[in-house]
């Protein structure tokens, strides 16, 4: 049994989007984000960024109290997650493993993967489904412009619809019907993402498979908090007016910010 917090970080708003499935899923658990404002984007920054931010990251979370890590960011898992391992005691978990090991449970033998163009690049969903699924048909589509829409409070508007409209193009032609939201903001647009492509469509939402598998890993490792939640507390790096507004009002989260 531990008291101590579930640390969660993200380049910024992105990561609320995990955040409050955990907070549905795991009711007693204590809580700190950290939303790494004043290096957002991290989806076009060089992996040797990425990996600095991220260390950043979690020695912030680990002073703060944090029992265990969870990057609710595709960008840190795919470029850092195991430099990360490699160098912290604390357990840590990533995005893509949990969707990848929902994904094999069922019978899926084609999927698009949507994420940041750092992610793309990396490579690291393709790869990651390929080992574990037999035969899986992937296709990517690096969406450069939609984690800076949806910071600036921006996803519902004519410019968010235009982009939705560009990424989804290779989507629409294949009929593709299952989607991995691979980028933690990319939850804000699934409205938008299924109004363009209109027709019944699958978009897997990572803070989902992330809070299942949280659930299980504390479970198994003895680390759950028995007694009632004490605090939620959500950093960031750098203040941003808009940060509580968009959680309340696009994402629907109701946040205090320290
Ligand atoms: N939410 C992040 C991700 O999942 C980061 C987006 C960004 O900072 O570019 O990739």
């Amino acid at each position: 049994m531990n008291k101590g917090a579930i640390g969660i970080f993200d380049s910024g708003i992105g990561g609320l989007t995990v955040f409050s499935e955990i907070r549905k899923k795991l009711p007693n658990e204590n809580i700190i984000y950290l939303g790494d404002t004043k290096n957002f984007p991290y989806g076009n920054k060089s992996k040797e960024e990425i990996i600095k931010f991220s260390k950043e990251n979690v020695e912030t979370l680990i002073k703060k109290g944090a029992k265990i890590i969870v990057i609710a960011c595709g960008t840190a898992t795919s470029q850092a997650i195991g430099v990360l391992e490699k160098e912290y005691e604390i357990p840590i978990i990533g995005i893509i493993e949990p969707t990848v090991n929902y994904i094999k449970t069922r019978e899926i033998k084609e999927i698009g993967v949507i994420a940041t163009e750092g992610t793309i690049k990396n490579g690291a969903w393709e790869k990651q489904l390929k080992n574990k699924i037999d035969d899986i048909k992937v296709i990517n589509k690096a969406c450069p412009m939609l984690a800076t829409i949806a910071e600036e409070g921006k996803a519902k508007s004519e410019e968010g619809k235009k982009a939705i409209k560009e990424y989804m193009k290779p989507f629409k032609k294949n009929h593709t019907d299952k989607i991995i939201l691979g980028c933690t903001h990319y939850p804000i647009y699934e409205k938008l993402i299924r109004e363009e492509l209109g027709y019944d469509v699958e978009l897997i939402n990572t803070g989902i498979t992330v809070a299942e598998y949280l659930e299980k890993y504390l479970k198994d490792n003895n680390l759950e908090n028995d007694t009632p939640k004490e605090k939620e507390e959500i950093f960031l790096t750098k203040p941003e007016q808009e940060f509580k507004n968009i959680a309340k009002n696009i994402m629907k989260i109701d946040i205090k910010i320290q």
